[in-house]
């Protein structure tokens, strides 16, 4: 296979490639990144020098660096990790969100179906269903997305599937549940609340802290993606969840308790607008289908992530300038915890 990964300097891109590279040794892999605030080359540290892997810096809103790259790679598959992910980041500022999510995968689907591609294959998210307070969301419920964010995920899958239906494009998308595992970006919650932890600074806690994630360890996902990508149909959506409801009151307090922290560094602080309340997935559809489930509990992959993150530190410490320090002071500022 010929692979293209989009987006793959982010968290769960760097992931995926990292396991494909183990479980398809044989697989060709360019990774296409902008390398925004969020994309970290040092996240595929080693892999420079494999022969199956080479990574070129492009965006995907940029047509004519995009044809180039499918020119030049004659790639038969696509996976688009490519995003703006970051829903507090949406709320303060929309555009970059609209361009990235909506019309660079437009750009990814004309590149696609101009060199015949044979897989193109879609990230999406489970925030397109928005809240729900009782019950699962199948594939086939009505999306309802709250943040400019997931606005323009819904927005791409929507657009994902019309190059389906009208071009017969072959199609996958699928919707995962939250990530967390080793490499993300400490803006995210899990990330953050064991940065915060380790440095001894306030944890915000939006709201009443109630609100529900479905967690799901970044290694599931990739294996999951793995599947789709290998067994899924054209045209075909499929949900990816952790089976893992907890609230972020919860997931606070124990990795806390883990660390050996106090409770006092929560600090409730006001909620994020448009917060959904509860998200919550069925995966009966690639379950039954596709025959994955996830491995890893919650209490195993959480150690293992602030394992990670505790023999990382210099990766940690390395986001912790430019774009990150600015949006964040403004940020943690507008939410009364000055000394962050
Ligand atoms: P991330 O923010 O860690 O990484 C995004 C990557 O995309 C970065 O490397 C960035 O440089 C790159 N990128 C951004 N704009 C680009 C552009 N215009 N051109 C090329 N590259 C660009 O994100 P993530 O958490 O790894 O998420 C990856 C995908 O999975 C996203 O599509 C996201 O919507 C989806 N998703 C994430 C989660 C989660 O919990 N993190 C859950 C479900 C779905
Ligand atoms: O559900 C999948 C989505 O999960 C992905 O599509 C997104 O890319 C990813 O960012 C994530 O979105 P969330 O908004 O759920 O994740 P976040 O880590 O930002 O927040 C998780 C929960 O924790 C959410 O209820 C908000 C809360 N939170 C978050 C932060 C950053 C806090 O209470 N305090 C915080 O400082």
């Amino acid at each position: 296979m010929k692979l293209l990964v989009t987006g793959g300097c982010g968290f769960i891109g760097s992931n995926f490639i990292r396991y494909i590279i183990k479980k398809h040794p044989s697989y060709r892999i360019v990774n296409v990144d902008k390398l925004t605030y969020a994309g970290n080359l040092e996240n595929l540290h080693g892999l420079k020098k494999k022969r199956t892997y080479r990574f070129i810096k492009a965006d995907i809103c940029n047509a004519s660096q995009m044809t180039k790259v499918f020119k030049k790679t004659k790639s038969d598959t696509v996976i688009n990790f490519a995003a703006e992910s970051h829903v507090d980041r949406s709320i303060s500022s929309a555009a970059p969100f609209i361009k990235t999510n909506f019309l660079g995968v437009g750009v990814l689907l004309n590149c696609a179906l101009e060199f015949g591609v044979k897989k193109f294959l879609h990230i999406s998210t489970d925030e397109v269903y928005g809240s729900i307070l009782r019950g699962k969301f199948k594939e086939p419920s009505r999306l309802d997305p709250s943040s400019p964010y997931s606005a323009s995920k819904a927005a791409a899958d929507g657009l994902v599937m019309s190059y389906y239906r009208t071009y017969g494009l072959p199609i996958l998308i699928t919707r995962s549940s939250n990530n967390y595992g080793p490499y993300q970006f400490p803006e995210k919650f899990i990330p953050l609340v064991i940065l915060n932890a380790l440095t001894n600074k306030k944890i915000p806690l939006y709201g009443d802290g109630l609100n529900i994630r479905d967690w799901i360890y970044v290694e599931d996902n990739c294996h999951a993606i793995d599947t789709v990508l290998h067994k899924g149909m054209p045209g075909e959506i499929y949900n990816i969840g952790g089976q893992c409801e907890r609230t972020n009151r919860f997931v606070v307090k124990t990795i806390l308790k883990i660390l050996k922290k106090p409770a006092s560094l929560i600090t409730y602080v006001q909620d994020r607008p448009g917060h959904d309340r509860r998200y919550a997935l069925s995966v009966t559809k690639i379950r039954n289908e596709l025959k994955w489930q996830p491995r890893t509990s919650f209490s195993e992959g959480l150690k293992r992530t602030i394992a990670w993150y505790l023999d990382n530190q210099g990766w940690l410490k390395n986001t912790q300038t430019g774009a990150y320090r600015t949006f964040y002071k403004k940020y943690y500022g507008s939410l009364g915890l000055k000394d962050l």
